[in-house]
């Protein structure tokens, strides 16, 4: 697997490079820091103008937390402004949006584990994204709203790519 960093506007093959395995992290794309500026103000938004964002878990019951969140993620996934940034995106890297078919943008919450860690903020097990019904050609882009540490993220494990891994799917589906 290879790390390219910034790379992305320089190759217009980058997917079969993904398709290969290699990882893209571009630091510098406009629509990427557009659309985490929306992730901000969408929070605050739905957190009643609350602007300290990593403290929310600590100023409200985690019922009222998890109102939050439903709503917060309802109205990022499905407003229009994320859905234009992510064909800006795909302009911005060189690509035409007309080659592709977006799935809608997902917001992940993740509190402390004890206050809550499923529902509106489940951590999914390791897993292809095809065990869940994702086409193979998938593509897929992450981006932190806020910095984090390793402990707080996923993981990919490259050393799995070609490696067949058994799961509980049902054969054919
Ligand atoms: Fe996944």
């Amino acid at each position: 697997m290879n790390l390219y960093i910034n790379q992305l506007q320089k190759k217009p093959a980058f997917r079969e490079q993904v398709y290969a395995g290699d990882i893209f992290l571009d630091t510098h794309l406009r629509s990427a820091h557009e659309l985490c500026a929306l992730a901000r103000h969408s929070i605050t938004e739905a957190f009643d103008g609350e602007t300290d964002h990593l403290s929310l878990h600590k100023k409200m019951p985690v019922e009222t937390f998890v109102e939050h969140v439903t709503r917060l993620k309802r109205k990022f996934t499905n407003g229009p402004q994320a859905k234009a940034l992510i064909r800006d995106y795909i302009l911005e890297i060189g690509a035409d949006p007309n080659d592709y078919i977006f799935d809608v943008p997902r917001v992940r919450v993740v509190p402390n584990y004890d206050y809550l860690h499923a529902g509106v903020s489940y951590a999914y097990k390791p897993h292809r994204d095809t065990w869940y019904g994702s086409v193979d050609c998938q593509l897929n882009t992450w981006m932190p709203i806020y910095s984090i540490e390793p402990g707080q993220t996923m993981m990919i494990n490259p050393a799995y790519f070609t490696r067949p891994v058994q799961n509980s799917s049902p054969a054919g589906a």
